[in-house]
């Protein structure tokens, strides 16, 4: 610690070198510039850890190859292969976004930021890193990992306010290198994702150690009062079934909310509410009561309990239009489903 902290002029040089030493080469999306290749991971990365999104990437693209295919297929379809990724308003963009890039810039993704921005679910900063990684344009990105780093290296305050926002991207702007783009930027995502982590970071192994001013880490120092307990909210997950096939009842559930327009088992606050909608889908024969699942989201922790309901046989014979029905199991597991739907149908 030498007491003066970092230099902006030599932090880019230095964070390349780094990068170049240090940082991770191998990743799928690494490998080319296909702006469709990038964009999907970008995406995928927004709010998922690299290891869970390297399970879902290569299957997504071997599904839907490029932005046609993407474009051209139906939603249902996109949040199917989502299922389990969570946050699936991504999934609601991406095909969004997909269309927009057919319909609007003939299937190609166009060249700039700001062109990127005005599509749908890519803000500035991933933009600026589909940008960067495929166009070679410098521009500054600055998500939350990035705004950590910066934050710590030059003592600034992250804040949700307009003032905190703007000095930050001043910072992020001020730092760009002349050239090396990629490497510089990767490397900004490296170090935040591998070595300046929200706790416990591992300062032996940075190459800015030496003068960094992070006893004043304003990260730390900015933090909130410690957050609120989580809320609970216990979900009675009706699972109706026909004895006389082999069939469940599914309802879609709305585009807002948690897992907006995924495929569900009813989802009801109370048992007594559970079994009027299984008495009006046509009689209960028999209820069993699971174990319940605990389910966390970012907000909220789901205590899902599954109430089994044996229906008198036949009970329904036909689905009930668009947003409900009867599916056999093997159909119902290829829909979009939420994860712990999908475990406990698996299980069945
Ligand atoms: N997080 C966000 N974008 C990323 C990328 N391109 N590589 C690794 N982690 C990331």
């Amino acid at each position: 610690m030498t007491g003066r902290g970092i230099d902006p002029a030599s932090f880019a040089a230095r964070l390349v070198r780094w990068q170049r030493d240090q940082g991770r080469h191998d990743l799928p999306w690494q490998q080319g510039r296909d702006p469709y290749r990038v964009w999907v991971s970008e995406i995928m990365l927004q709010q998922t850890r690299v290891d869970t999104v390297l399970r879902y990437y290569p299957r997504f693209l071997q599904r839907f190859p490029d932005v046609r295919a993407l474009a051209a297929a139906a939603l249902d379809e996109v949040l199917e292969q989502w299922s389990g990724l969570g946050y699936y308003r991504r999934a609601r963009n991406l095909h969004a976004c997909a269309r927009q890039v057919c319909l609007l810039h003939g299937g190609h993704f166009p060249r700039t930021r700001q062109e990127l921005e005005a599509l749908a679910g890519i803000g500035r900063s991933t933009a600026a890193a589909i940008a960067v990684f495929c166009f070679e344009q410098r521009e500054a990105i600055l998500d939350a990992n990035v705004q950590r780093v910066l934050g710590r290296a030059f003592g600034l305050r992250p804040g949700s306010d307009a003032a905190s926002r703007k000095a930050m991207w001043d910072c992020a702007e001020s730092l760009l290198p002349r050239q090396d783009l990629p490497a510089y930027t990767q490397g900004l995502m490296d170090l935040g994702a591998t070595v300046c982590k929200p706790t416990r970071p591992d300062c032996l192994l940075c190459p800015f150690a030496a003068d960094c001013p992070r006893e004043l880490d304003p990260v730390r120092a900015a933090r909130a009062p410690a957050p609120a307990a989580r809320r609970s909210l216990p979900w009675v997950l009706l699972w109706a079934r026909d004895p006389a096939r082999p069939a469940i009842w599914l309802q879609r559930r709305d585009a807002h909310g948690i897992w907006p327009g995924l495929w569900c088992l009813p989802q009801h606050d109370d048992e007594s509410r559970a079994l009027a909608q299984a008495r009006a889908l046509g009689g209960v024969l028999h209820c069993v009561r699971h174990d319940p699942v605990l389910h966390r989201l970012t907000h909220v922790d789901l205590l899902l309990h599954p109430m089994e309901v044996v229906l008198r046989p036949h009970a329904l014979a036909a689905d009930a239009g668009d947003g409900a029905g009867w599916f056999d199991p093997a159909r119902a597991l290829r829909l979009g489903l939420p994860a712990p739907v999908r475990k406990l149908l698996q299980r069945a």
